[in-house]
């Protein structure tokens, strides 16, 4: 078995989300706050200004007019979009790198990570059962970083996890967990703690594959959980580990939801991908 803490050691390695964005994050899951108050920490960060700015101005957006500061960009686009935007923006770079053991090319866990923030947001607007929407398009983007820095020890056990996952009918995370001695979920809310996010945030995280039958009674890991299988469903970029799925049916019961109502979010994913697409290669 790896030595955990040289695991834990490589999150050193990835670029840590910037403090104005977990302040963003913290401020956008707090539904207290105000467009304003989000609007002056973007403001006191030239590179989150800047690239707002560009992706606010480039054709995708299709304002008639060129947006010139932050106040007209959030005016124009509304707190939902501009908190969407800076957390596309932070956390692009850590994603977008190829994971050769999961089966993953180059920027395929950024595409799956922006479906499953898209997928969860159709499907908590399509579903009357209250949640926090920017939490859950948070946890849907972030909740694979741990695959970043498990899939270079996924690769040295390959062989074993895929026995374990072909003959004894683990899914992929317990196999990691067994082989390894952690999952991809654990090590992603280690991460998440590092960055010092919101404890319910970590929470979805280190469950988002409802592994413990607790978290299939909290909504908002549900919605995640279900986000991600809808991805699976679609065979967007889940690579290998999307081939060993634990499809919990009870939870479509507990959110009152059909396999007819998975297809209808599928149908409006698809609908929506193309325009989708162009904003993943804006940021
Ligand atoms: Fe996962």
């Amino acid at each position: 078995m790896t030595d955990i803490r040289e695991i834990v050691n490589e999150i050193e390695t990835l670029r840590p989300i910037p403090p104005v964005a977990a302040k963003i994050l913290e401020l956008a899951e707090d539904i207290n706050s105000s467009l304003a108050e989000i609007a002056d920490l973007i403001i006191h960060d030239p590179s989150l200004t800047a690239n707002v700015l560009r992706i606010c101005n480039s054709a995708n957006f299709g304002f008639s007019r060129k947006v010139e500061s932050v106040h007209d960009a959030t005016t124009l686009l509304g707190l939902n979009r501009i908190v969407k935007l800076v957390l596309l923006d932070s956390l692009s770079h850590n994603l977008s790198g190829d994971q050769q053991s999961y089966g993953l090319g180059e920027g395929e866990l950024w595409r799956h990570a922006v479906l499953s923030a898209h997928v969860v947001k159709i499907m908590g607007a399509n579903n009357g059962v209250p949640h926090n929407k920017h939490l859950v398009f948070t946890a849907a983007l972030i909740k694979d970083i741990g695959k970043v820095i498990l899939g270079r020890f996924v690769a040295f056990s390959f062989e074993k996890i895929h026995i374990l996952v072909k003959s004894h009918g683990y899914s992929f995370n317990e196999a990691e967990k067994e082989v390894i001695g952690m999952n991809h979920e654990e090590l992603g809310a280690l991460i998440a703690e590092r960055w010092r996010f919101s404890e319910k945030l970590i929470y979805i995280i280190r469950n988002h594959h409802l592994s413990d039958e607790s978290a299939r009674d909290d909504t908002e890991t549900a919605l995640v959980y279900l986000a991600d299988l809808v991805c699976m469903m679609m065979g967007m970029s889940t690579g290998v580990d999307g081939l060993a799925y634990r499809f919990y049916s009870d939870v479509l019961n507990r959110m009152s939801l059909t396999e007819k109502d998975l297809q209808t979010v599928i149908a409006a994913t698809g609908e929506s991908w193309e325009k989708l697409e162009s904003l993943l290669n804006l940021v």
